[in-house]
């Protein structure tokens, strides 16, 4: 094991890099159990992300997706519109297994979903070898970076201050963010899923914004289950409406409550555009995650 501590916390807590990336002592412990006790099964399905590129916009969209036939949207009473997505996609290491023990997972019903955040190399090792599916969403390294920096602002305790921006940018260039460095998780991701894409969903958020239809109709087919030609236009448009930011972020649930771990449900709302960064970075900035990012995704075939 090689844990070497951040000189500094920037976020909440200190951060360890393990297997190359960098994360909370808990979310370790999260890891680490992780890694010993899940036992993937060939039906289960993964959502991986980088922190902030969109996960709980993706949770709710897999939730209603493979939810469809039990929960039809239409329903005023689905689960979407009374949990935080959070509720209802468990993390892998974030939550089932932060506290170090081996919950009982083999009763829920099946196809199971789970997220993670995990890098490619600390997947549990079933995974790999079951035949479950993994959806990968990451975002362009300017929105995520700004997206970060707020979320860790306003999860931050008033009397700590707040943490400026030329701080989390230079610690996130250097590749220290939670889970980073950013570049080398979606690289993992993206090798993997070229050579294996039954297996490896690869998404963007922006493409998800743009044609998101187009994407839930993919993801459908990818996970095995279509839309039929009964199902009609009309359950793409409903499934993307209760996932909508408009609809996810004006929820009660979702403006007051709270997640048990303590972060309020509206951190994880804020504005959801594509582009945001232009009202925050300098040209020097910009210019500088362009280079860093133009070296390290150079030749994978990845682009923003
Ligand atoms: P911004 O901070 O740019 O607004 P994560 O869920 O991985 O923590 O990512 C959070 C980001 O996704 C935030 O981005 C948040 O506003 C955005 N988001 C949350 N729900 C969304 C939705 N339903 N549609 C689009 N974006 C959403």
């Amino acid at each position: 094991l090689s844990i070497l501590p951040t000189e500094s916390g920037w976020l909440l807590k200190t951060l360890y890099n393990y297997q190359g990336f960098w994360q909370t002592a808990r979310q370790l412990q999260g890891a680490l159990t992780c890694q010993k006790h899940f036992k993937a099964q060939d039906t289960d399905i993964l959502l991986v992300t980088t922190p902030k590129s969109g996960t709980t916009w993706l949770k709710a969209i897999l939730f209603a997706l493979v939810n469809r036939t039990h929960f039809p949207q239409t329903q005023h009473d689905h689960p979407l519109l009374s949990n935080n997505p959070h509720m209802l996609v468990p993390f892998l290491e974030l939550k089932l297994y932060i506290d170090g023990e081996n919950p009982d997972l083999s009763s829920l019903a099946s196809p199971r979903l789970f997220a993670t955040h995990l890098p490619y190399v600390s997947l549990p090792k079933s995974v790999q070898d079951s035949k479950c599916k993994l959806v990968y969403l990451c975002r362009n390294p300017k929105d995520t970076f700004i997206s970060l920096w707020a979320f860790t602002n306003k999860l931050r305790l008033q009397e700590m201050g707040t943490n400026s921006i030329e701080e989390v940018f230079e610690k996130f260039c250097k590749g220290v963010s939670l889970y980073g460095p950013f570049w080398d998780h979606m690289l993992g991701y993206w090798q993997e899923s070229l050579k294996n894409p039954e297996k490896i969903y690869f998404l963007t958020y922006e493409e998800m914004k743009e044609k998101p239809d187009l994407h839930l109709r993919k993801l459908a087919e990818f996970l095995g289950c279509p839309f039929s030609s009964k199902e009609e236009e009309g359950m793409v448009d409903a499934i993307l409406d209760v996932c909508s930011f408009d609809t996810l972020s004006n929820l009660k649930v979702n403006k007051e409550g709270k997640l048990p771990s303590g972060e309020s449900n509206n951190a994880f709302f804020r504005n959801g555009k594509v582009g945001d960064w232009k009202n925050y970075l300098t040209v020097e900035m910009v210019e500088r995650l362009e280079k860093i990012c133009e070296e390290k995704l150079c030749g994978s075939g990845l682009r923003f």
